[in-house]
């Protein structure tokens, strides 16, 4: 489909944040044909100049009339903030494509993972359309390749994800944090007593100290004691998948690692799977580079979701297990939606 001019006219919208920085680097990398950039991000930012390619973007405000003229859209803001201006954007004619949380469950908005469900576009009604969650992306990219080839049948997954999910506030928590250890030679032995603790400073956005620690709560407490992240995981996997039954349970880990989620995923299938064809399967897969040891490290600063670790279910014929790692600013948010923008270019 069609819904874009040959070269149309952009607005990044929160430019300056961890994920619409990476938005302008990939639209650079991969030559999209747009006519014209324009930034945006709060009144804050306006007049601040960022980079583009080799020359600087002055930053605009998102204000009424920033639209106008603008054909496509990539919104890269909270989520209070895409739920209010993406119809703004659409009724001034432009194509949104969301990577906020705001619109994903929308039963009118397409969410869309373009190796796995590109055909859901067809059904863009309203001229949003949502790029899925950082953590879902990565994992939904190897499962889409297996559910095409062995039917899937049940997921569970435990995340282990870097501090940039939680946007660039999330690395100056790491790097506050890691910084007063790093200054204090007694650090190693704090951390070994539990004394730590009171060396830092107090965090805002993890649930617990981040540096040199693991914290078991990925986004806010909801029903069950199942957190944001673990919902989004479960219900964004069910409406990619088209498979509303589909049973998921995630674990979402927060974990001191900058850039790149990791996932341990344990998957059931109707068919038995044989493990030599779930290899071949999963190499010939568009989006998916198979690899011995698949880490957060890896993936940072590339496109594919690197798959790894790949081995049977010792006591069900039907299930795998696999680990999976993936850039979560760009295959998780970024380069996700240039793609489904780049479906919507004439051929
Ligand atoms: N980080 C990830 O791995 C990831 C992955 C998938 C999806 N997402 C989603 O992508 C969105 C952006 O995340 P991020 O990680 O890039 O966050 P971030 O680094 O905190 O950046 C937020 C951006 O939103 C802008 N913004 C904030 N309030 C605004 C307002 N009132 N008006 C206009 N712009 C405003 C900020 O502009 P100022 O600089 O002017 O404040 C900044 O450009 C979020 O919805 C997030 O959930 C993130």
């Amino acid at each position: 489909m069609s819904a874009l001019p040959a070269r149309p006219r952009v607005a990044v919208v929160g430019a300056t944040g961890v994920v619409g920085r990476v938005m302008l680097d990939i639209l650079h990398e991969r030559s999209f044909p747009a006519s014209e950039i324009v930034a945006v991000a709060s009144a804050r930012s306006a007049g601040r100049r960022i980079a583009f390619g080799g020359q600087t973007l002055e930053v605009r405000a998102l204000e009424e009339g920033v639209f106008e003229g603008i054909d496509l859209v990539l919104l890269d803001t909270p989520d209070d903030i895409a739920r209010t201006w993406a119809p703004v954007a659409a009724a001034a004619g432009a194509i949104v494509v969301d990577n906020s949380a705001a619109w994903r469950m929308d039963r009118d908005v397409p969410l869309v993972c373009p190796e796995v469900n590109a055909s859901a576009l067809a059904t863009l009604t309203t001229g949003i359309i949502a790029s899925p969650n950082c953590t879902t992306l990565g994992v939904v990219v190897p499962l889409g390749a297996l559910h095409r080839r062995f039917g899937l049948r049940k997921v569970v997954v435990s995340s282990y994800q870097s501090v940039s999910g939680a946007g660039r506030g999330g690395i100056d928590e790491l790097r506050e944090q890691v910084d007063k250890l790093a200054g204090d030679p007694g650090a190693i032995e704090a951390l070994a007593s539990g004394t730590a603790r009171d060396l830092l400073p107090p965090g805002e956005l993890f649930a617990a100290p981040i540096a040199f620690n693991v914290v078991p709560q990925a986004g806010s407490v909801r029903e069950q004691g199942y957190t944001s992240e673990e919902v989004k995981l479960a219900t964004e996997t069910r409406k990619i998948m088209g498979l509303p039954d589909l049973e998921v349970t995630a674990t979402c880990v927060r974990v001191p690692t900058v850039v790149g989620h990791g996932a341990a995923v344990w998957a059931r299938f109707a068919a038995a799977v044989d493990i030599g064809e779930a290899l071949r399967c999963l190499d010939e897969a568009p989006g998916v580079a198979l690899t011995e040891l698949p880490t957060p490290q890896l993936s940072a600063g590339r496109d594919p979701s690197y798959v790894g670790r790949v081995r049977p279910d010792l006591g069900d014929p039907h299930a795998l297990c696999f680990f999976c790692a993936c850039d979560n600013l760009r295959k998780g948010a970024a380069l996700n939606a240039v793609q489904i923008a780049e479906h919507l270019l004439p051929t």
